[in-house]
């Protein structure tokens, strides 16, 4: 028997099984909520998202008006308005496929002297909206098998004086970011923390001693879009390239301690 093709027909290729699912999951636009995109780090995050091709929602206080940034109205001290912004969330997506929580107060004041009502702020912003924000996401966040990214910073793991709300919230962030990817790889979602040293966050700042916002942003959402899919990232510290020639240096740092 000749089972060659006649002349007159093209060979039969073999046919790729395409999955429609899988097809509509690779051109979906990937979504990302960041919290205090108006201005600084958080902005720097959110441009690099878009930049990549990414639909960005954010949480911020102080309105920008630009549609891009996906604005909706959150004061993270009041967790009234937390509530009322996630379901606005869960309105307008079904799924994130990143949750970065960005915001953050720094309040810097002697332990003698730090008023309560900054600690409690401190508290309010850094530490339980994180945490509010992460849980009442978290059905989305699953939904996409999405990454948390937690932006710490030095401040957790070097205390100063001064620092004490901003450290304790810093410090404290890292505990939840263990737990929850502890408790929630095995329903497909990882969380990472970001710690920063100092970024030139305020417009104008061009200092070479810090890393820019910008830079940062990228550094955020290279993480996001380029960690293998088997890869969870922990934990991750960076800090600026160059260092101030003046500093203390040796065993001088050491005995500022
Ligand atoms: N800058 C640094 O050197 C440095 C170093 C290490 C880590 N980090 C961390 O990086 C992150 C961003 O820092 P950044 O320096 O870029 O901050 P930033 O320029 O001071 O901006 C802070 C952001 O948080 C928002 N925010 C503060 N309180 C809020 C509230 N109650 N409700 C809603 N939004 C609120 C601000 O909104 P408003 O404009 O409404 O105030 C603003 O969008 C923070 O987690 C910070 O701890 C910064």
């Amino acid at each position: 028997m000749n089972f060659r093709t006649p002349a007159s027909e093209p060979p039969i290729e073999p046919t790729q099984q395409t999955n429609p699912t899988e097809e509509a999951e690779a051109t979906r636009t990937p979504t990302a909520l960041v919290t205090g995109t108006n201005r600084g780090t958080g902005r720097g995050i959110a441009e690099a998202l878009r930049d990549s091709g990414w639909n960005v929602l954010s949480l911020n206080r102080t309105l920008t008006g630009e549609s891009w940034l996906g604005e909706i109205e959150c004061d993270l001290a009041d967790p009234g308005d937390i509530d009322r912004a996630l379901a606005e969330v869960g309105e307008r997506v079904d799924r994130l496929d990143a949750c970065v929580l960005n915001a953050a107060v720094r309040r810097l004041h002697p332990v003698a002297s730090l008023p309560l009502p900054e600690l409690r702020e401190s508290v309010a912003v850094n530490l339980m909206a994180p945490f509010h924000i992460a849980q009442s996401a978290l059905p989305l966040v699953r939904a996409a098998g999405g990454l948390y990214v937690f932006v710490g910073s030095h401040a957790g793991t070097r205390f100063f004086e001064g620092g004490a709300a901003y450290c304790m919230t810093k410090s404290t962030l890292r505990a939840l970011v263990e737990v929850l990817l502890l408790e929630e790889r095995r329903n497909g979602v990882r969380a990472v923390l970001v710690s920063p040293g100092a970024i030139a966050n305020r417009p104008g700042d061009g200092s070479p001693l810090k890393m820019s916002a910008r830079s940062v942003g990228r550094f955020v959402e290279q993480l996001i879009t380029r960690t293998p899919a088997d890869i969870a990232v922990g934990e991750v510290e960076i800090r600026p390239a160059r260092l101030d020639p003046q500093g203390a240096l040796g065993l001088d740092r050491l005995q500022h301690v």
